[in-house]
């Protein structure tokens, strides 16, 4: 790998958690967990059965203590841990596995299961148990949180710090999305505009496949420590 690397921005979505056993979205059935994404994933969706779209989530939460990171979480955490530059990863995952493996350079765009949002005052709160429709916020009082999951149609969290991070990177790498999402999907041209050579690592090319300098197809939990292997090299 180029020397002079030293900036690297690292997009990640659901393919990376495919192999801890978390289901992607775009599955062949088109099916996230048996719902269309735009049932429980718009702020329509929240208003017209609360019920429904709390429950779906809770049942992700649950989720999330019968899985364990898989090797390329581990090998971005290692990446985190050991690369003296600058170095972001950007997930579009709700799960926590990043964390858990020990990455800490990290942001979650899309919003995460363990934390709730309140739609009155805006706080997020850690949160792990179930959180029905009409839960206390602690910070203000009102039954207002909700999950703080970025819906369609929401501002993802952070955007300034990514694009600032995108615009200097020398190196863009993104692992297991399809790339049908944006502001995520153009991450990849931003990069690149600003001169970062840009890698895809996907069981199957993305949607935006013809913007990344090379593209290496196959499970994440082979290719992510591969390339963590060459760029620690
Ligand atoms: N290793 C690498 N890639 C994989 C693996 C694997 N083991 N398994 C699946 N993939 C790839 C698929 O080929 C697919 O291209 O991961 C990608 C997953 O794509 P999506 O299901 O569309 O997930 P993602 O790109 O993260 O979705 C983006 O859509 O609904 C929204 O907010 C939600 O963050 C999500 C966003």
């Amino acid at each position: 790998m180029n020397p002079d690397i030293r900036t690297i921005v690292i997009l990640t979505g659901a393919g990376i958690s495919a192999e801890s056993g978390l289901a992607t979205f775009r599955g062949p059935d088109g099916l996230w967990e048996g719902h269309r994404v735009e049932d429980v994933c718009t702020p329509q969706a929240l208003r017209r059965d609360p019920a429904l779209v709390h429950r779906f989530y809770d049942e992700r939460r649950a989720r999330l203590a019968q899985v364990r990171p898989n090797a390329a979480h581990e090998a971005l955490a290692a990446l985190d841990r050991a690369w003296p530059g600058e170095l972001l990863i950007v997930t579009q995952n709700v799960d926590d596995l990043h964390e858990r493996a020990g990455a800490t350079r990290l942001i979650h765009m899309h919003g995460e299961l363990r934390s709730a949002l309140c739609a009155a005052c805006g706080a997020a709160v850690a949160w792990e148990a179930g959180l029905p429709p009409g839960s206390i916020c602690p910070g203000c009082g009102q039954p207002a949180l909700r999950p703080d999951i970025v819906f369609f149609g929401e501002m993802p969290y952070d955007m300034d710090r990514i694009e600032d991070a995108l615009a200097r990177a020398d190196l863009f790498v993104s692992v297991g999305t399809s790339g049908a999402v944006y502001p995520a999907a153009g991450f990849v041209q931003t990069a690149r505009h600003y001169g970062a050579r840009t890698i895809e690592l996907n069981l199957d090319p993305s949607a935006g496949s013809i913007w990344f300098d090379e593209s290496r197809m196959g499970p994440a939990s082979l290719l992510v420590p591969a390339l963590v292997h060459e760029l620690l090299a």
